[in-house]
């Protein structure tokens, strides 16, 4: 029978025209071509009615069966193409640097680290890294840090429990300072060395608003021919302004520091500091590596002369955001970090 012949091929011709519409517009032609209104399979379906009795029921089956799967087909190119729509048009290009945080900030702690790092980045300095389970060696011995010195105290530093049978100053501890990250370098690499160390360090402190059992530090440490004391003074008080504004003033005060000689403790000061009612801040510890720090990690101290720094992070966030409890930085109360 001619019109039931006729609905296969005409089924077969739309849904090719259907799948290969290649965009949606095209698609909603097609549409309207086959199963609109005036569409062509929408008049066979008219010619129903002509039939006779008997051809009637084969013929409607026939017809409403391939009508669901002409639309199915619609309902499937459609979702395609949409998808299609949605995509960026020219491929994503991965390597381009990124614009905008979409979410969320970056902890305050983590960019005055940034900060602190491209400055010092500015100046030829490299980021340099080592463990925070450190051993006695590399945490006091090699720092030229006598046995009995407080700082090796039970009472300040975290140990960790004794493997069976420890060597001579391998007891392994929660790293006190950054300090230690220096020997690591220097046991790796021939001089010059021009790095700085961010990391987080641990002492046994009670918390309180200026202490907690967990900080921060940045770690310095430069080594070259004719390095001097001028160069120290110099780096740090252009890092300094870069951080704090060009009001920055330092100071270096005598101290005492096992692994340098001399040794300073450099004060700081600002409009901020006069605010809050203050002079001077003592901000970091410094000085030339000592000439055994050297001799211990096999550089000549007769050739190589170096410097070395470490400073608290927190307590420069605290100055520089007027915070005056650290115990913030590791609450993660939203209200708190949604302000930086
Ligand atoms: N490690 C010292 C501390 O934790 C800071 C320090 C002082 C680091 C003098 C140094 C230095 O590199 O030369 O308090």
């Amino acid at each position: 029978m001619a019109f039931l012949d006729d609905i296969d091929p005409l089924k077969q011709t739309a849904l090719a025209e259907l799948k290969g519409a290649p965009d949606l517009a095209a698609l909603e032609q097609t549409k309207g071509a086959w199963i609109g209104p005036n569409g062509k399979f929408t008049a066979l379906m008219k010619q129903l009615g002509t039939l006779s009795k008997e051809e009637k029921p084969a013929a409607g089956k026939l017809i409403n069966a391939a009508k669901v799967e002409l639309e199915a087909a619609l309902v499937a190119r459609r979702e395609e193409l949409e998808l299609k729509a949605a995509l960026p048009k020219e491929p994503t290009d991965f390597t381009l640097p990124g614009r905008r945080r979409a979410l969320g900030k970056l902890h305050p702690l983590t960019q005055v680290t940034d900060d602190i790092v491209r400055a010092f980045r500015k100046i030829g300095f490299a980021v340099a890294d080592g463990p925070e389970i450190e051993d006695e060696y590399h945490c006091f011995d090699a720092l030229n840090t006598p046995a009995d010195h407080p700082a090796r105290d039970s009472q300040d530093t975290f140990y960790l429990a004794a493997t069976p049978s420890p060597e001579p100053n391998t007891s392994r501890l929660l790293r006190t300072h950054t300090s230690s990250v220096q020997i690591r370098v220097m046991e790796k690499q021939p001089p010059p060395v021009r790095i700085i160390v961010p990391g987080r360090v641990y002492r046994r402190d009670n918390a309180d608003a200026t202490h907690n059992p967990t900080f921060h530090q940045i770690e310095g440490l430069y080594v070259d021919k004719n390095v001097t004391v001028s160069d120290l003074k110099g780096t740090v008080e252009f890092v300094f302004r870069e951080l704090m504004g060009s009001d920055v003033k330092i100071r270096f005060r005598p101290h005492y520091f096992s692994y340098t000689e001399p040794s300073y403790e450099i004060d700081f000061t600002n409009a901020l500091v006069k605010k809050m009612g203050k002079d001077w801040l003592e901000i970091a510890g410094c000085g030339m590596v000592h000439p055994q720090v050297f001799e211990t990690v096999g550089y000549d101290p007769e050739v190589w002369t170096g410097w070395a720094f470490g400073f608290g992070i927190e307590r420069i966030a605290m100055l520089r955001y007027g915070i005056n409890d650290i115990r913030l930085f590791y609450e993660n109360d939203a209200r708190f970090l949604k302000q930086f």
